[in-house]
């Protein structure tokens, strides 16, 4: 939530800033805002209500903010709503003290009103202002002292850059469970919440830990503790192709990265240089685990939060299935608040794509505070889940810049297969046969994505017909029930549509009383086992005037005599199948979407990565 990017070196500032945040759009786009240090030790800012075009247009794409030190922000708001007041940065009185801000101030009123007793005036509603005011309280000429002083005095999380009127030579980056990171160049120094923000200026990033505060100057940083001590830290070169946060000629996000789901799929299969398959094995190195250790593990707990949240429910289907391991799923901010049982044996599985969504770092914290053992599912690399977690497999799809997440779901789904067919394998849950199947048919799975993305066109032709739909209902069974959670996620989240995930069976106990005609129900049929049963309740729903809509195994054509419109996916194994109809469901959604107008890459009211409770 919420995106920072600071500059400081021989370059002009504002325009790199505003390219910078644009990059980070996807964590919040209510208002935008910029504080550039002026001639005369005068701070310069604007900041504008809207996307962040608004801001560049008020700026004259930074043109008209002349300096080469700055910082910039962009807001999904949390406290007060968007307003030009509430955009970032806030300032002390005398605007003296710029500050742009990630994360919530949990102790703000009684810090608002310890401040406000002290004199000070607030014109905003934010939590954030309240740090503005109190590093003027604390400001006597030494930035770092002041900083550490409110660190020692506020709780929640930050990631905050902060500039001084008074020195314009230098930059501020602070940071507290809110993600941050810092970069430098011949020309300059960076600050950033994410690495897209400034892949196109340099690839030396310091990953900057909690508590800990940095100074950046135009050619040097220096990293400190919350006491002032200086500490040392290595960079982190960042091997990401550099049109990973670029379009690439693709008209969204969104679309660009449904097609990179081939490769996603290949690359969390076959990491370069460590392959996960190997021959016949298959090869997790990042557990670190025995086959022993791995037998004896009793139970897994999997926790995350949206779509990571999706991709869990479809793991508890086949790890129970092959490995005969038992499964909870939890929603991360249920799990911590339940006060979960984990017993002996129980090992956690938290997945993120961010790796920085809040609820899900706080039941990995909640989970190693008992004594349990966590891996981390995660796709960006070094961010607070990976650094935190026991153990972590990354899934390797690349950054993913569009808000509904797509290739990072895609990976996240083939992480769970292998682990389900190496604990298979271990504990000696699936015969010779079926597992040289499984092994098979999983190096398939790229190929059979790509051709699912190729015949687009009639998807494209379905949607349209969608557009003007008021409720859409997903329905399947077993594995297929996980599939319809994502399916109906992904189209109510980019397309405004309501829409609801059912499991085939249990539609009748009160919410087929929706079903209207021509209601549109897509049911995915998947599990040869539970054609029939699924069948029935297609008809169900058509007696009701449903429109039903059947995604299904190529090889069964029966259901044409059933459903009104049938899309196919090619055969794979049964365990496997979420992982090609979900690519129809993805177009379907992104194709009502776009033919709505809606803005597809950020959809209202949401943000990429959530960094509050
Ligand atoms: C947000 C995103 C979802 C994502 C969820 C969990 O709500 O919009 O797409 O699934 O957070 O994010 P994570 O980064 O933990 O996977």
């Amino acid at each position: 939530m919420c995106g920072i990017v600071g500059y400081i070196g021989k370059e002009q500032a504002a325009p790199i800033i505003l390219d910078g945040l644009a990059k980070l759009e996807y964590r919040g786009y209510d208002s935008a805002g910029m504080a550039i240090a002026g001639e005369d030790h005068q701070i310069n800012y604007k900041k504008a209500v809207g996307r962040l075009k608004v801001l560049e247009e008020l700026t004259h794409g930074g043109e008209t903010m002349p300096g080469t030190a700055g910082i910039g922000h962009t807001r999904w708001a949390t406290h007060g709503a968007p307003s030009d007041v509430n955009s970032h940065p806030h300032f002390n009185k005398e605007k003296t003290i710029a500050v742009v801000h990630n994360g919530i101030i949990e102790n703000y009123i009684y810090l608002r009103d310890y401040l406000m007793k002290k004199g000070y005036e607030f014109i905003s509603q934010t939590d954030t202002e309240v740090l503005a005011h109190m590093l003027d309280y604390y400001y006597k000429g030494n930035p770092l002292e002041a900083i550490t002083k409110v660190m020692h005095r506020v709780e929640g999380s930050y990631a905050l850059g902060v500039l001084f009127a008074d020195q314009p030579d230098q930059l501020f980056a602070v940071r507290k469970d809110s993600p941050l990171i810092v970069g430098q160049n011949e020309d300059g120094c960076f600050i950033a919440s994410d690495v897209p923000a400034i892949l196109k200026y340099t690839r030396k990033v310091y990953f900057v830990e909690n508590q800990e505060v940095v100074r950046l100057r135009e050619d040097h940083m220096h990293f400190y503790t919350i006491d002032e001590e200086e500490i040392h830290k290595e960079p982190t070169l960042i091997d990401w192709d550099a049109n990973a946060a670029e379009k690439c000629g693709y008209e969204h996000f969104m679309l660009k990265e449904m097609y990179e789901q081939p490769k996603a799929i290949k690359e969390t299969l076959m990491p370069q240089n460590n392959p996960r398959i190997r021959g016949d094995e298959i090869t997790i190195e990042e557990l670190d685990m025995t086959d022993d250790e791995l037998r004896a593990i009793k139970k897994l707990h999997i926790v995350a939060c949206g779509s990571a949240y999706h991709a869990g429910v479809t793991g508890k289907y086949v790890i129970e299935g092959l490995a005969r391991v038992s499964v909870e799923v939890d929603l991360a901010s249920e799990f911590r608040y339940r006060n979960p049982i984990l017993e002996e044996g129980s090992m956690v599985i938290v997945i993120s794509q961010s790796g920085e969504t809040a609820d899900t770092l706080a039941a990995l914290r909640e989970s190693k505070a008992r004594g349990f053992k966590v891996l981390g599912i995660v796709n960006v690399v070094g961010s607070s889940i990976a650094r935190e977690a026991d153990k972590v497999m990354y899934t390797w799809a690349g950054p993913e810049i569009a808000v509904a997440t797509t290739k990072a779901y895609s990976a996240q789904l083939i992480a769970l297969y292998l682990l389900a067919m190496k604990l298979a394998r271990v504990n000696n849950t699936v015969t010779k046969e079926e597992y040289q199947k499984l092994l098979c048919d999983i190096k398939l799975l790229p190929d059979q994505v790509e051709l699912l993305l190729n015949n687009k066109n009639h998807i494209q032709k379905f949607a349209n017909r969608y557009i003007g739909a008021k409720d859409v209902f997903f329905i399947g069974r077993g594995i297929d029930y996980a599939i319809s959670l994502e399916g109906s996620l992904k189209l109510k989240e980019i397309s405004y549509i309501h829409s609801e995930a059912y499991a085939a069976g249990e539609l009748k106990h009160g919410t087929i009383s929706l079903i209207e005609d021509k209601t549109l129900v897509a049911a995915v049929s998947t599990q040869e086992a539970l054609y029939q049963k699924t069948i029935s309740n297609m008809l169900e729903l058509k007696a009701r005037g449903a429109f039903v809509l059947a995604v299904t195994n190529e090889d069964n054509k029966a259901i044409e005599k059933e459903a009104d419109y049938v899309i196919y996916i090619p055969k794979t194994n049964a365990y496997f199948t979420n992982s090609l109809a979900i690519i129809p469901l993805q177009l379907f959604s992104y194709y009502v979407s776009l033919g709505k107008g809606c803005d597809v890459d950020k959809p209202r009211n949401l943000a990429k990565s959530v960094t509050v409770e």
